[in-house]
């Protein structure tokens, strides 16, 4: 985006000896959105206008931000979508030259919930909230114009947000927009009474609601429902009284239908009217909340489901859909790392499989995501069965460093995939090649990293970056273990156990050499050296064996007293002294061996980790106090990748980047791949170098104790998320409440 004040395009169309005398007023005022601003009122704001250019495909606004500019476009056009509820975009309207969006900066304080995007080099006129809260104010018309066209906008993102709307055609969209009503509850609210005539269909846009039945002179509780789901249809198509009572449980926004457009409505559009008669027949047959026992974990598990779903909507706000499936980058487009990374994206599958299996609500979101991901990460791999550090949007692949772990990500990913799809009945019809890609994947990684002597798999770089991890590590070791046994799932779920026999064979008794190898005295250590020496310095890979244990089924891992030992060294010598949270190493400030990374500090992902941990093994107040500490980092509920000081900052400025020995450890020719482009290194000093620059202008300007680096990144997103999911598994365990959220 190129922004530059109204002053230069005066000046410029100025030079133009016909249009010498235009004044800027003049000009603004030739568009129609200024046609009633009084002149004295424009005179006031014109020199605070701005012109915003914008190339094909860039995203003006995003969801889920608050807006900073109101926009006038001026040439090009923004087409305006949603991201629908199974992350497929869904245009809502676009915006020809000389017509307005972005009007919520002023008449709700909410965030937004479409995105705007640029359909062709798009030039807009951009208005800050104080100038255009002073418009308004100066003209009741302007006024009126702007609060019509938000009430209109908003119906339709309503709708399309409702599961049964989202992938209904233009038509009947249509034709539902023209007669839907937005109806207001506050906590309490009765919408009907059992017993009612019915006259009107409900769906939920924000809120929950409990539906009471009088049974045996009693009101017993039997549902609660929540965003994206709709009561009052049985009455309607059922033809019947309200068979139950609806209660508002806050303030709800409902959207409603009235009997006589819906019966209109439903009479052309069969396939609708089916939906809705399917539900309402679910509900008569069962589906009712049992005991007071019931109704609790119902609640619980709407409250998580919001919960994660925010976090979800931040993993979907970086997936980019392309030809090749969804990329899922590290970060939003446009930021530090804008790459796909198969290790990154195997976390975030970790947590979307989980969610993909459970009874939630957002199943179905976390699965098309997951297969969205698989498919691009199927892409990516090369014809021998490897897969490298990340790639770019067109599944080239950018890597820097070896890191062999990724394989074992790789095929993780598409591992996860095929069980879920399993599981809920959607088989891909091409499922063998993904069969055969898990494969090759693991004969690659067999080969090439697999040493017979040890049993061990070998690396030279992996989480760390640097040479760190030369020799056998537990990070990578466990990587490959959670493969192996998600492999042998596959091969079991997908009837082709023979084909894998030899993978299957290797899987036997890996895991329990890998638990052996890594085990010194009381403790795990996280690395074995080339030359056999240990590693014994602290490190946050020795969560490994909870992290991929818990990435296969949930009863893969149990605690023993060398893993809480180990946890417990963890914890002792990472916890930050300063910002609280977990570091990834220990501060070896010029160890060759280290990679400080832009000053030493905590990493979010990892201390997420630390609260999954906690939640796990049934410590869920001290995992509370962890995520209460992320939490205090988080801006607009963004979550960063690590954080700093700006005196370490500082330190790492003097003595690792100036220096060079940043760039040394970087860049070092045994930790990168074979055949490096020396542009890919530019490439990436380019980033380092701008994001340092950057950050060294924050200092200069800020009071802040800490820095904050890559926010948001996706994988401290999924992280926390899996955090919030494994929570509520243990409550519920702990209570004793049969569930199966896991
Ligand atoms: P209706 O009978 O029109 O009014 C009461 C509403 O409560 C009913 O439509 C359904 O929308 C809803 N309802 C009734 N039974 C259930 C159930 N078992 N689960 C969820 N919702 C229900």
């Amino acid at each position: 985006m190129k922004i530059f004040p109204i002053h230069e395009l005066i000046y410029t169309v100025q030079k133009f000896p016909l249009l010498q005398s235009l004044t800027a007023c003049e000009i603004v005022q030739s568009l129609k959105f200024f046609e009633d601003v009084p002149i004295d009122c424009l005179n006031e704001v014109v020199h605070d206008l701005h012109i915003h250019q914008f190339s094909n495909n860039e995203i003006i606004a995003r969801h889920g931000r608050y807006n900073e500019w109101f926009y006038i476009v001026l040439s090009g056009k923004v087409s305006v979508f949603m991201i629908t509820p199974d992350y497929t975009n869904s245009e809502l309207y676009s915006i020809e030259p000389d017509n307005f969006f972005g009007e919520d900066i002023v008449i709700s304080n909410e965030p937004r919930e479409s995105t705007a995007m640029a359909c062709g080099e798009s030039i807009l006129l951009a208005v800050d909230a104080q100038s255009i809260k002073k418009i308004i104010a100066s003209s009741t018309r302007t006024n009126e114009m702007l609060n019509n066209a938000f009430l209109q906008r908003k119906m339709r993102n309503n709708l399309r947000s409702i599961p049964i709307f989202t992938r209904l055609n233009e038509e009947i969209f249509n034709e539902i927009v023209d007669v839907v009503n937005v109806v207001q509850t506050k906590k309490g609210d009765v919408i009907f009474k059992q017993g009612d005539t019915g006259d009107a269909l409900f769906m939920i846009r924000k809120g929950d609601v409990s539906v009471y039945r009088t049974m045996n002179k009693k009101d017993e509780l039997i549902s609660l429902l929540a965003e994206g789901n709709f009561f009052g249809e049985m009455a309607l198509v059922l033809g019947e009284p309200r068979n139950a009572t609806v209660i508002a449980n806050n303030n709800c926004e409902l959207l409603k239908i009235e009997k006589k457009d819906f019966d209109t409505i439903v009479l052309r559009h069969k396939d609708l009217y089916d939906s809705i008669h399917t539900v309402a027949l679910e509900r008569v047959s069962g589906h009712e909340l049992v005991n007071a026992e019931e109704a609790i974990v119902s609640k619980k598990l709407i409250e998580l489901n919001r919960k994660l779903n925010k976090h979800i909507d931040i993993i979907a706000q970086c997936t980019f859909e392309t030809p090749k499936g969804s990329a899922l980058l590290a970060t939003l487009p446009g930021s530090r790392y804008p790459y796909v990374y198969p290790r990154d994206s195997a976390c975030a599958t970790r947590m979307l499989y989980r969610v993909a299996m459970s009874t939630l609500r957002s199943n179905d979101i976390a699965f098309r995501l997951l297969a969205g991901i698989a498919r691009f990460i199927y892409s990516c791999q090369r014809s021998d069965g490897y897969w490298g550090q990340r790639y770019g949007l067109d599944a080239t692949e950018k890597s820097i460093y070896k890191q062999e772990d990724n394989v074992a990500h790789g095929v993780t990913i598409l591992c996860r995939y095929c069980l879920a799809a399993k599981h809920k009945g959607h088989v891909p019809i091409d499922s063998e090649d993904y069969i055969n890609a898990v494969y090759n994947g693991a004969m690659f990684a067999i080969k090439r990293y697999y040493r017979n002597e040890i049993h061990l798999f070998y690396s030279t770089t992996s989480i760390h970056e640097s040479a760190i991890e030369e020799g056998y590590s537990i990070w990578v070791n466990y990587a490959y273990w959670c493969m192996l046994s998600l492999i042998e799932q596959v091969a079991q779920e997908y009837n082709c156990v023979s084909r894998f026999e030899r993978i299957i064979d290797l899987k036997e008794g890996f895991g329990r050499i890998v638990k052996n190898v890594f085990t010194i005295d009381d403790r795990l250590i996280r690395r074995l050296k080339p030359d056999g020496e240990a590693d014994l310095r602290p490190d946050i890979t020795l969560m490994s064996p909870f992290f991929f244990g818990t990435g296969i089924v949930p009863n893969v891992f149990t605690e023993d007293a060398i893993f809480s030992n180990t946890m417990k060294y963890v914890e002792d010598t990472l916890w930050d002294p300063d910002l609280g949270m977990l570091q990834r190493y220990l501060p070896f400030i010029e160890d060759p061996d280290t990679h400080v990374h832009a000053g030493n500090g905590p990493w979010v992902q990892y201390t997420a980790m630390l609260a999954q941990y906690n939640y796990f093994t049934g410590k869920v107040e001290k995992g509370d106090t962890i995520i209460d500490i992320i939490n205090r980092y988080s801006v607009d509920e963004y979550l960063c990748e690590h954080l700093t000081t700006p005196e370490r900052f500082h330190e790492f400025l003097t003595m690792e980047w100036l220096s060079g020995k940043d760039v040394n450890k970087e860049f070092a020719s045994d930790i990168m791949v074979d055949g490096i482009t020396y542009d890919l290194i530019v490439e990436e000093l380019n980033h380092m170098k701008s994001s340092y620059d950057q950050i060294k202008r924050t200092i200069d300007g800020g009071t802040d104790n800490y820095l904050t680096f890559a926010m948001p990144l996706m994988w401290s997103h999924a992280e926390y998320a899996m955090a919030l999911l494994l929570k509520v598994w243990r409550e519920l365990l702990d209570s004793g409440v049969k569930h199966n959220l896991l």
